[in-house]
């Protein structure tokens, strides 16, 4: 069966294709049209398709738009309501149930060939829920927590023998994600967006609105929870996006991280007992990205397996709902590599066209590896790019963790605030003996505890609270960021590498080898690992290392 799906209600437009049982390809449509997040989440943008990434996915597979047997869309305009009848304050929000149905006119549009009547509409938090719970092979309770979807902004379910049984649902106007969202834009950052760098502030603060908080946002006690209207105002002052950040700032985010994950937690335990006690929870949606709230479920709540879907927010709905309708048996997620990727030929053929001198050294691996070890920045180009949020070692930038500018430098190169923490990824080998937490974490979605011993070797990467969100690197998944890690400990005697997102301040992530060239050219950075070729900063253009 062949299966296309697409998310293009609210942000993160995304395609994904599902071919007997394969996933072949899923991308967020933000690397080909360079517009950080797709769009913005307003009403009228609902009619943007994601038809690069659609038209891709099917190219990468060799379908047309007829070959489809089936294209899923992740939100079903037939459970919509009126957005006042919802509590929620969005008079245009009419509009975004009206394109949703016209959704496959305008995906015939799109997608020349393709007949409308093979659309079929998948409720969100069911597409959120089957990016998770249909992406590891064993029973699983599921938990799914975003701003809104159709009439709510929560799912805890339980999936058995791959069908999911919806166990409690929560209706809008209570959300999570959007108390989170309205916190983001309060902070002066950018709503549906930045709320990570929420997260990253909150471990500068003390919580002390949480009395306050746990008034406000509450569980009730089956499997459900209410959240009142909060002022805001009368707790910190509204910041500009350019204003100053300042302790009340960080003690509300500290303050709402805390009900969050405590709520969470609360959430994930009665999704436990109503599903008899499944060894795994997973989880997905936008919520779903708060890797301290994951951490904690992890360590504090009852299941043995927690197990988080890479692309968790609205661009993992494409590949959900294509799950959800899916009839073959889907093999389980074992990368985040679904996106483009270029052959060596293509790429020696991008170096030539820009004439950078290159050379092809016999282990790029090594190549980089040196470059770090000396201090040295590199922008890492390897395979296909990831879906989902993270940098996972194909588009990444690399530091070295030991040095305790490191992270100024990054940020700085990178148009980042300084208080953003930078991440390690680590041999998987080695995790033990350097961090406490959730183990395997190939995906970035927990943090972790540096230990005691390992804080002075590995600065740039523990945060103020002495944490780290950590990528397990696996030979057997990841060969060559394994070989480039094991390489840079035998120069430094740190399995440890700095891994951030290949982009630049505001831009989507670097997804073709044009794009990584021209952020080498514009950044200092000092060796390009494109695929099997290293461009050194020093020989392109001069001086630099
Ligand atoms: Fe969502």
């Amino acid at each position: 069966m062949r299966v296309l799906g697409i998310n293009a209600i609210f942000h993160d437009p995304a395609a994904a294709l599902i071919v007997d049982g394969q996933v072949v390809a899923a991308a967020e449509e933000e690397r080909f049209s360079r517009r950080k997040h797709g769009k913005r989440p307003v009403p009228f943008a609902a009619w943007e398709l994601p038809d690069l990434a659609a038209a891709w996915c099917l190219h990468e597979a060799g379908l047309r738009p007829g070959d489809l047997d089936a294209v899923a869309y992740s939100f079903d305009p037939g459970l919509g309501r009126d957005a006042a009848t919802l509590g929620l304050d969005d008079p245009s929000d009419h509009l975004r149930l009206d394109y949703a149905r016209r959704a496959p006119q305008f995906l015939a549009a799109a997608l020349p060939g393709l007949d409308p009547d093979q659309v079929r509409f998948v409720p969100h938090h069911v597409a959120h829920a089957a990016s998770a719970g249909l992406s590891v092979p064993e029973d699983n309770a599921v938990l799914v927590l975003d701003g809104r979807g159709e009439v709510a902004s929560h799912l805890g379910g339980v999936y058995r023998d791959g069908r999911l049984e919806v166990l409690r649902s929560q209706e809008l106007p209570h959300s999570l994600g959007l108390l989170y969202e309205d916190l983001t834009r309060h902070l002066g950052f950018l709503h549906s967006s930045d709320e990570y760098k929420v997260m990253a502030l909150a471990s500068y603060g003390t919580p002390r609105f949480l009395g306050l908080l746990r008034d406000l946002v509450r569980t009730t006690g089956d499997g459900g929870f209410t959240v009142e209207r909060v002022d805001w105002d009368a707790l910190a002052k509204a910041r500009a996006s350019d204003g100053q950040l300042t302790d009340a700032h960080a003690d509300l985010a500290a303050s709402v991280q805390v009900r969050l994950e405590e709520v969470m937690l609360d959430l994930a335990r009665w999704t436990y007992d109503a599903a008899g006690g499944p060894k795994t929870l997973t989880m997905a949606g936008g919520t779903a990205l708060n890797c301290v709230a994951n951490a904690r479920i992890a360590a504090e709540g009852p299941f043995d397996r927690v197990w988080v879907q890479p692309a968790a927010g609205d661009s993992g709905t494409a590949l959900g709902a294509a799950l959800a309708i899916c009839e073959d048996r889907v093999e389980p997620f074992t990368t985040a590599a679904l996106g483009r990727g270029w052959s060596d030929g293509e790429l020696e053929a991008e170096l030539r066209r820009a004439a950078l001198p290159y050379t092809r050294p016999e282990s790029i691996a090594a190549e980089a590896a040196r470059v770090l070890a000396g201090n040295g920045i590199v922008a890492w180009y390897q395979g296909r790019s990831e879906y989902g949020p993270r940098a996972l070692g194909h588009r990444s930038l690399l530091a070295h963790p030991g040095d305790r500018h490191t992270q100024t430098r990054m940020n700085d190169v990178k148009g980042r605030e300084q208080f953003r923490p930078i991440a390690p990824m680590v041999r998987a080998e080695r995790f033990a003996e350097i961090f406490d937490g959730v183990y395997p974490s190939p995906y970035m979605l927990f943090v972790h505890r540096v230990k005691t011993e390992w804080k002075d070797r590995i600065p740039a990467v523990t945060h103020v609270d002495g944490t780290a969100r950590v990528q397990t690197v696996h030979a057997e998944t990841e060969p060559a960021v394994a070989a480039l890690l094991a390489e840079f400990e035998r120069l430094t005697g740190l399995p440890v590498v700095v891994n951030t997102s290949l982009n630049t301040a505001g831009r989507p992530m670097v997804d073709t080898p044009r794009e990584a060239m021209e952020l080498f050219g514009s950044a200092p950075v000092d060796l390009l690992a494109l695929g099997p070729f290293a461009v050194h900063r020093a020989t392109a253009f001069g001086g630099g290392r």
